[in-house]
């Protein structure tokens, strides 16, 4: 089978109006401004009205990208959405998004990879292009974390926002070509980020509940190692895949975790933050969709100049992570 060149053509991303800053937090919880700026570089989150839900975020992030890439939701015959907080256990909130937009020639099916969503989706995405078993594919990370967060938990509710980021692949032809992807998981990982109850390992029930295990559950300092390690193999890997080095780098687009972890792992990588895009301190992690946040903001800002090599990388529960190069 001969494989087809994938372009990413156009691009969205969406995040709710209403603001969470740090001296909100500080009169919910035992916490200050001073301790999550240093600790996080968060300075504020966006979070989602009542009522709304992760579909609603991914949609406006859709049709964002839909209109930047002049498809109609008609001529897509793909929806792949990456999410850690879909609106229902099942369906799928790809589903919701199809019925939405309305892409009636659609399929349509969700990817379950915590923060590692986007690049997940984008991957197999890339990969259903690039056999022909899709010429117009829809990618959309999005998640509303901030809907599982224990706000009396100081530890967790500093760190998350919501957000959904998308894109459009189609065959190459002239865009912004995908060159490489990597996809790596380890389950030994599992209860380093978890939301313990409400599905089949652990249904609802009031113990649940007054046991608060409907919430996130997080072993920050384990994950910190991970990441910091984690990008920077991540990012020196790809290169050397792509027979390129860090220095024919323009822009690395990371996932939004930590601001110190990315300043670790470009101290590892030997490389100047002007390097490593960062909108942190506006949005928090906002999980799956801060990676595609991240790079529809890096594209609409002009960060990203034609010929520039760039490469997306994320880390996150499972333990996932991935990697994706792109020729801008
Ligand atoms: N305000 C004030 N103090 C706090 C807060 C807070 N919001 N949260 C924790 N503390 C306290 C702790 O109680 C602890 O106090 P103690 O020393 O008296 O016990 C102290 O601060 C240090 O706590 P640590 O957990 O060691 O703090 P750390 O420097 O590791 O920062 C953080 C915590 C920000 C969670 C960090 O570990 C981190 O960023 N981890 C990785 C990110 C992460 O896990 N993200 C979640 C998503 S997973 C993913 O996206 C890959």
């Amino acid at each position: 089978m001969q494989l087809q060149r994938v372009s990413i053509i156009g691009s969205g991303s969406y995040v709710p109006e209403k603001i969470l800053s740090n001296s909100d937090l500080e009169k919910m919880v035992d916490t200050s401004d001073e301790w999550i700026t240093t600790r996080t570089g968060i300075k504020e989150r966006r979070i989602v009205e009542d009522g709304v839900s992760t579909s609603d975020l991914a949609t406006r992030a859709a049709l964002k990208a839909l209109e930047s890439a002049k498809v109609s939701p008609e001529q897509l015959d793909l929806i792949i959405l990456g999410t850690a907080t879909p609106d229902n256990l099942f369906p799928s909130t790809a589903c919701y998004v199809h019925q939405k937009i309305a892409a009636v020639n659609a399929s349509a099916f969700d990817i379950s990879a915590a923060c590692c969503g986007f690049v997940y989706s984008l991957t197999v995405g890339y990969k259903m292009v690039s056999s022909g078993a899709s010429k117009n594919a829809l990618i959309i990370a999005a998640d509303a974390l901030t809907k599982l967060t224990d706000y009396t938990d100081r530890a967790t509710c500093v760190l998350f926002g919501d957000g959904a980021g998308a894109v459009v692949l189609q065959p190459h032809n002239q865009g912004h070509e995908l060159l490489y992807s990597h996809l790596g998981a380890d389950g030994s990982g599992t209860d380093l980020m978890i939301l313990p109850a409400g599905a089949s390992k652990m249904p609802a029930s009031h113990k649940t509940v007054d046991e608060r295990l409907h919430y996130i559950k997080l072993r920050g300092r384990e994950v910190f190692k991970f990441a910091v390690i984690k990008m920077a193999d991540l990012v020196i890997a790809a290169v050397k895949e792509c027979s390129l080095t860090l220095d024919d780098v323009a822009l690395i687009i990371p996932h939004q975790v930590n601001l110190r972890i990315l300043e670790s792992a470009a101290e590892r990588l030997n490389i100047s933050m002007d390097k490593i895009f960062v909108n942190i301190h506006k949005y928090g992690n906002t999980s799956a969709a801060a990676t595609a946040i991240a790079f529809d903001e890096a594209r609409n800002s002009g960060r990203l100049k034609k010929g520039d090599i760039v490469v997306l990388v994320a880390f996150g529960g499972g333990l996932t992570w991935g990697v994706n190069v792109i020729r801008w």
